[in-house]
């Protein structure tokens, strides 16, 4: 059971999302608070490299977010989270951490964060979203959460993305299972119908249709298993930094200088240097061959790599050639060597149509264009369907398709009025 992997506790409740999984357990932390007569804690603590539900949900289960700040290396701001947690001590309801930092860091400091909290009387939810560089190895438990989520959906095998399926189940400490959700018709083994913090999902106990995939990895997977994949998984980020790092400034190290699951490829200086943003170096990857990694977030202008343990060695230095290549493209740009407007950075994506059109007055081939490394064949090209188009045009220039009122005027009415 998913337990077993998390060792939080026995209490474990399902929900279609990560972001509903936080809110869920923050409404715990609240009903627990209240139950204590500490309705008055309504602070939370979020660093400012949290992902965004998080201050949503602690928003949304009545919490008043406090902003901490991060260091130039990405940890949590040891000295503005203690004067944060002295200034509004009384007051104060949980802390959300997410461990290793969305900047792919393994925070030295979660322990002192977590002791700091509860010595002040507050909860800590750590957001289990980067689960794949933990399961098997840590538990969220032993260095202080009171409830987590874990992202079914990122860590445990569920397809996702076009929007979903996701599945966020909670996991909480003993003191915290009296207030997990009820339902009014299904009696739930964890939830207390006196004490729990209300229903939260239709479904008490999440989808049926999603969870036996999580389920199934788990069975198939097996505790070995299941630790080789995180293992794999640190691994595989490890070496994309190690190809990557004499081309590309990775932005935040431990101080040992690995990573954990993922790393953040900076890629700021180009814009000045070369006019190149990390929209182009994502567009120019498909010609390449591969889908953009995330982009922007959680520093903005930057690249987010996150490789898991489903690829192989094979695909990843593909993916490390594509990048080295397009550091080079880039190069060509700051050197004098190729047009700083018109370049395949500039202009990428090459749709088929681009490349086959009977004018073509770029100063760069059309194999270069479509063909740039020697993997990328042919036989086995991956087409992108459409040349580039301004991102955001249409969100800053609404138009306005409203039909005038005369559309609606009917014959009926027309007489009517005239009448
Ligand atoms: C993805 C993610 C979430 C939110 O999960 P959703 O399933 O998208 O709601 C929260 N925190 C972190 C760090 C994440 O990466
Ligand atoms: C349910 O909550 C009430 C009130 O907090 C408590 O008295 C009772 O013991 C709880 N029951 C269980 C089964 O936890």
């Amino acid at each position: 059971s998913l337990t077993v992997i998390s060792h939080i506790s026995p209490f474990v409740l399902s929900f279609p999302i990560g972001a509903q999984g936080e809110y869920a357990g923050l409404a715990a932390i609240k009903a627990y608070l209240n139950s204590k007569g500490e309705a008055h804690r309504t602070v939370c603590l979020i660093p400012k490299s949290a992902h965004g539900t998080n201050p949503a949900s602690a928003q949304m289960a009545g919490m008043k977010v406090q902003v901490v700040e991060v260091d130039k290396d990405g940890n949590i701001d040891m000295a503005n989270l203690k004067a944060l947690v002295d200034k509004h001590k009384t007051n104060l309801a949980a802390m959300m951490i997410t461990y290793p930092s969305t900047f792919g860091v393994f925070e030295e400091s979660i322990d002192d964060v977590c002791n700091l909290i509860h010595q002040n009387g507050g909860q800590v939810y750590l957001d289990g979203a980067n689960m794949n560089a933990q399961v098997g190895l840590c538990r969220p438990g032993d260095y202080g959460s009171d409830v987590s989520h874990l992202n079914l959906h990122k860590t445990f095998c569920i397809p996702h993305g076009g929007g979903g399926p996701g599945m966020g189940p909670i996991g909480v400490k003993e003191h915290l299972a009296p207030f997990l959700p009820s339902h009014p018709v299904v009696l739930m083994s964890a939830g207390n119908m006196s004490s729990s913090l209300g229903t939260i999902s239709a479904a008490p106990w999440g989808s049926s249709a999603i969870l036996p995939i999580s389920w199934a990895y788990i069975k198939m997977m097996g505790a070995k298993g299941l630790v080789h994949a995180t293992e794999v998984a640190i691994l595989n980020a490890n070496y994309m930094a190690k190809r990557l790092e004499s081309h590309y400034k990775i932005l935040f190290k431990g101080r040992k200088g690995f990573c954990a699951h993922e790393f953040i490829l900076d890629v700021r200086p180009f814009k000045k240097s070369a006019n190149i943003e990390a929209v182009d170096v994502a567009k120019r990857l498909q010609d390449y061959g591969f889908h953009a990694p995330t982009m922007s977030w959680p520093v903005a202008g930057t690249l987010m790599i996150e490789p898991t343990e489903s690829e192989d060695k094979a695909e990843m230095d593909r993916f490390c050639d594509s990048l080295m290549g397009i550091r080079q493209e880039i190069a060509d740009i700051e050197e004098g060597r190729m047009d700083a407007r018109i370049n395949p950075l500039k202009m990428a994506p090459h749709s088929l149509a681009s490349i086959t059109s009977s004018t073509w007055d770029r100063p760069y081939s059309r194999e270069y264009a479509a063909f740039p490394l020697p993997f990328v064949r042919p036989e086995t090209k991956f087409w992108p369907s459409i040349s580039r188009i301004d991102d955001i045009y249409g969100d800053q220039h609404l138009v306005c398709t409203c039909p005038p009122m005369d559309v609606y005027e009917s014959p009926y009415e027309e007489k009517r009025a005239s009448s």
